[in-house]
């Protein structure tokens, strides 16, 4: 697959995952039950996978890309930046959703405020990186490049979206079936 087709596909894997994510977070703001194992995993899969290979693998694309495009470097630095504030967001609301799994009893605008932040920042990180980089690197980038891309983490398979699903994300596929 080309290599940017690739990256545009698995922004739209993760979007996917955030409107399933923000169901969950509007029917605990609507006074409702919400699944929070499905919340936990796919924060873990965001965690295991977008924080571990995606992000590390855009991070050297975009180092590569800010060389060959100064006018984009700004714009480069923050999203790398945002990659950090990803991650600490993803841990902060993973942490919560254990405890709320676990039996403790967590502030309800807690929780909330955690999966907004998340929510909202992940979603504005993807629509800048389809807005504004992925057309230029596909243009810019070379075959030297893309593999040094590819090579900026070991390749491992994706537990959701590859061939094979991974056992604990099966019902994790099955919502996402359903929500799409
Ligand atoms: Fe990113
Ligand atoms: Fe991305």
């Amino acid at each position: 697959m080309e290599p940017v087709i690739a990256w545009h596909t698995e922004h739209v894997y993760f979007n996917q995952l955030l409107g399933v994510l923000l169901r969950q977070v509007d029917l605990f703001h609507g006074g409702g039950q919400p699944n929070y194992e499905l919340m936990q995993d796919i924060i873990s899969y965001l965690r295991d996978y977008s924080d571990r290979v995606h992000h590390p693998r855009e991070d050297v694309a975009f180092a590569r890309l800010a060389l060959r495009c100064p006018d984009l470097k700004l714009v480069l630095a923050r999203l790398e930046q945002e990659h950090r504030v990803i991650a600490q967001a993803g841990e902060a609301l993973s942490e919560l959703i254990q405890a709320v799994i676990g039996g403790a009893v967590i502030r309800r605008a807690e929780l909330e405020t955690a999966a907004a932040t998340y929510l909202v920042y992940y979603g504005n990180h993807i629509a800048k990186e389809e807005e504004d980089v992925l057309a230029r690197a596909a243009k810019e980038l070379t075959v030297e490049d893309w593999e040094a891309v590819r090579n900026a983490v070991p390749v491992i398979r994706d537990p959701l979206f590859g061939r094979d699903t991974a056992d604990r994300y099966r019902e994790l596929r099955r919502q996402i079936a359903l929500a799409t």
